[in-house]
Order: structure tokens, then C-alpha cells, then sequence
């Protein structure tokens, strides 16, 4: 078991002051992603998607419930797992500074663990199906497709264990996605990480999950193998979700 999340439960205070109220972006939510495995989530806007995806990576703490990586409850471990955990995110500019080379954000993470670049940036490029000469342009200068392989070779570059995809390929064209999601695929086979795919696009998922969950106001209201999910859901949400398909 790489990643495991016991009862988490995450409480924002939202609203006007002094009419504050609790949220409960998340709410007892108990999921694991095992060894090598991908675990689809799925649900709709606000479901609390992205939440369960900061807290699995520890840039969110829960309210109350445990969090464990690699069979270990996180505490305090976060510092010490830089590295060991990445994500890709929907907006390549939020992980790609527009003003440095592209290069040089796929060689940060490496630089941020104190370990100097020794020709892996260019073989990442190369492994995500770029041109090492790329790494002398700049963002703006790529297609959306193109930016987001740089983003997934900057996740890959530290080699983690454990890769957060929140809407990775929601942002790009049908055909761009699908190149983006057999890339993932194949990458997985060669490099053996765990994933948590995150989208509202329940087509995406079924591509690349072996297993999903379904959340829904902050609750997973199911989990099942991904083909038993597409072929018999069990849950009303899940069947509302798959007929909006
Ligand atoms: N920092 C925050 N402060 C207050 N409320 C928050 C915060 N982050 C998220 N929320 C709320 O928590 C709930 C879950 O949000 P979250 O972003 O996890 O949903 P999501 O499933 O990722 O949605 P989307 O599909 O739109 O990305 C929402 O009601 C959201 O408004
Ligand atoms: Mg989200």
C-alpha cells in the first residue's frame, strides 16, 4: 500500500465574518492507492476532488483522521518525502514559470532536493515524446499538449512513487487527451508509480484507473473496480454521473 487516508475529514470556515459557517470539503474519507496501482476520483464540482488530492500529497492537513505513505502515518514526514511525491496539475502555468526556460522547471525539482542535473532533463523530454531541444523554449512558445508533457517530465524527474494527476487533461483538446493518457499509461509501465487521477471527466478515467471512487459532498458514496463501476454502478450518483456520460 503506498498511500492510505483513514476517516479525513477537512473542515474549512467559509462566508462573511460573523456569519462564518464550517464546510466539509471532506467528510470521513477512507481510500488507498495500492502499490503500482491508479485510483480514479471522480465526482462533480465541489465534490472535494481536489482536497483529497493535497491532502494525499501533505499540503493540506486534515481536521481529524491519519493519513500514511508507504505504510507510514505522515506526521511530520512531509519535508523528508519532497520528491517521493509530484503533481500534474490542469493549468500547466501553475506548475511552469513563464519566465524561465522550460529546462530549467523541468530540472527544479532536482534543484529544490539539492541534487545537481546530470542529463536527466533531457532524457525526461525524451521520455515524455519531446525534442531535448525544447528545453531552451519557453512555455508560451509550446502547444497546450506539449506544455503539459513538460509537466509530467517534471513530475517523473525526482522518480516518485506516488504521482497526483488533478485534472491533468481536462483543459486540452479530445485528441491531445487521449495522446496525454496513453503517455501516462506507458510511463507507468516503465516507471512503476502509484496514481491518484483526479477529473469531472468520467471518459478520461475509465482510460487509465484500475480502480475509482465516486465522491460526492465531501463523501466517497462508492469504490469499485473500474470495470465493474462502468458496466454495473452500484451507487444513484454514480449511475446519474455514468448517464451524463
Ligand atoms: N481553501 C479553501 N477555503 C474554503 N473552502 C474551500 C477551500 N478549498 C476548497 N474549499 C471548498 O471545499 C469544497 C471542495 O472543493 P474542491 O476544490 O476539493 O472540489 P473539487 O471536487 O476539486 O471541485 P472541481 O471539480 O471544481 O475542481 C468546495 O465547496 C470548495 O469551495
Ligand atoms: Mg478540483
Amino acid at each position: 500500500m503506498i498511500l492510505e487516508l483513514d476517516q479525513v475529514t477537512v473542515t474549512f470556515s467559509t462566508g462573511p465574518p460573523l456569519r462564518r459557517r464550517a464546510l466539509h470539503a471532506m467528510r470521513d474519507v477512507s481510500l488507498h492507492v495500492g502499490e503500482g496501482e491508479t485510483l480514479g476520483l471522480v465526482g462533480e464540482s465541489g465534490s472535494g476532488k481536489t482536497t483529497t488530492g493535497r491532502v494525499a500529497l501533505g499540503l493540506r492537513r486534515p481536521t481529524s483522521g491519519t493519513v500514511s505513505f508507504e505504510g507510514r502515518p505522515f506526521g511530520r514526514r512531509r519535508r523528508e518525502l519532497a520528491g517521493r511525491m509530484q503533481a500534474v496539475l490542469q493549468h500547466p502555468h501553475w506548475s511552469l514559470n513563464p519566465r524561465m526556460r522550460v529546462g530549467r522547471s523541468v530540472a527544479e525539482p532536482l534543484v529544490v532536493l539539492g541534487r545537481a542535473e546530470r542529463g536527466e532533463v533531457r532524457e525526461m523530454l525524451e521520455q515524455v515524446g519531446l525534442e531535448a531541444e525544447l528545453a531552451d523554449r519557453y512555455p508560451h512558445e509550446l502547444s497546450g499538449g506539449q506544455r503539459q508533457r513538460v509537466s509530467i517530465a517534471r513530475a517523473l524527474i525526482t522518480r516518485p512513487g506516488f504521482i497526483v494527476f488533478d485534472e491533468a487533461v481536462s483543459a486540452l483538446d479530445v485528441s491531445v487527451q487521449v495522446q496525454i493518457l496513453n503517455l501516462i499509461k506507458d510511463l507507468q509501465a516503465d516507471f512503476g508509480f502509484s496514481a491518484l487521477f483526479i477529473s469531472h471527466d468520467l471518459g478520461a478515467v475509465r482510460y487509465v484507473a484500475d480502480r475509482i471512487a465516486v465522491m460526492r459532498g465531501g463523501e466517497v458514496v462508492e469504490t469499485a473496480d473500474t470495470e465493474t463501476f462502468y458496466t454495473s454502478p452500484a451507487h444513484d450518483y454514480s449511475k446519474q454521473l455514468l448517464r451524463a456520460l
